[in-house]
């Protein structure tokens, strides 16, 4: 017979608590999302976003060695061209952006996790994810086989991992036979399966400038109420290939990141996203809250319903608190 006790006397000191501890986080886990601009010596500040900054890629790398000391060694890079027009083009230029940054931070940092954000609403004038039919909605099949010419361009430029953002319908087999056509079969996809059509992405259109003209992403994205879809979505892009998901946004899609954990054998990747940021951030700098102490929670609580890795833009705070706790 089980004798059912309250665990009382192992909560007494921080060392009991931290050996009965079932969840942890580590800077390992750690992915930090950048956005990067065109120009020199630019750190220009994302005003929902403070401590958030669109760099130009000199200034990027200084950022990113320092952080990379800190012990995070993934980053996540969003492009903001210098002219957007109808098809993307930046977005597959062997000088966009993108793969200007990736060239100078793969020989700076010759070790780092280089994933490269694989989605054309950055680039397109209309904002949206794809190219578009004459009719103005997005065409999913020649969207699909730019994505894949994207992704090797990418690869090519020194990204390790291509994460499509874009929701087309077949993409991630496209891009895992473009990129192992290529002679990239070692770079993984990280695919954005489980993306819920959600008003938490506010804050990043500031950041990227990639607010749609017109319409909005909900005939590609997912139905908040939907819970189970997210799983078909899962088990699609596994079939077609994919090596890490990810579940976003991530505090209030706990349960989607648990059913995930549940059931596919792959790493799960879950996005904090940046109206989750905006608002610890507004709360903490108004006094209302212990801006740290919710950080801290907020990442255990992802973690504890089943994110192997979590994609933060906390996450250089988190490795300097991290790292002050040993
Ligand atoms: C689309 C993309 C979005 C985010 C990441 N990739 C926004 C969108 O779908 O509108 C949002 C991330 C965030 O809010 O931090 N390329």
């Amino acid at each position: 017979m089980y004798l059912i006790q309250r665990p009382r006397r192992l909560r007494t000191t921080p060392n009991l608590r931290a050996m009965v501890r079932e969840t942890t986080i580590s800077v390992d886990q750690l992915i930090y999302p950048v956005f990067v601009k065109p120009g020199t010596n630019r750190q220009d500040p994302v005003h929902s976003m403070p401590g958030i900054f669109q760099w130009s890629v000199d200034r990027l790398v200084e950022h990113l060695t320092e952080v990379y000391a800190k012990g995070v060694k993934a980053f996540l890079l969003f492009g903001i061209p210098s002219h957007k027009d109808d098809v993307g083009s930046e977005a597959y230029d062997e000088n966009g952006i993108v793969q200007r940054a990736l060239r100078q931070l793969r020989t700076a940092l010759p070790e780092s996790i280089l994933i490269a954000d694989l989605c054309f609403c950055e680039y397109t004038s209309h904002g949206h994810c794809g190219l578009l039919t004459s009719e103005g909605v997005v065409d999913n099949d020649p969207t699909v086989e730019l994505l894949a010419r994207t992704a090797v361009i990418q690869a090519r430029a020194g990204a390790s991992i291509v994460a499509p953002s874009d929701m087309m319908d077949g993409r991630v087999g496209e891009i895992r036979k473009g990129l192992d056509r290529a002679g990239f079969s070692d770079i993984s996809v990280m695919s954005y399966a489980a993306k819920y059509a959600s008003a938490f992405y506010g804050p990043f259109r500031e950041a990227a400038e990639n607010a749609p003209a017109f319409g909005d992403r909900r005939s590609y994205q997912m139905d908040v109420g939907n819970r189970r879809e997210a799983l078909r979505e899962v088990l699609l892009d596994l079939d077609e290939g994919a090596d890490i998901v990810i579940v976003k946004p991530a505090l209030p899609y706990l349960d989607v990141l648990s059913d995930v954990k549940h059931q596919v054998l792959v790493p799960i990747a879950a996005y904090q996203v940046s109206g989750e940021y905006a608002m610890i951030k507004a709360a903490g700098l108004n006094g209302w809250i212990d801006e740290r102490r919710v950080i801290e929670e907020s990442v255990l609580s992802i973690r504890r319903a089943g994110a192997d890795m979590i994609i933060t833009y906390f996450a250089p705070e988190l490795a300097s608190w991290l790292n002050s706790d040993h």
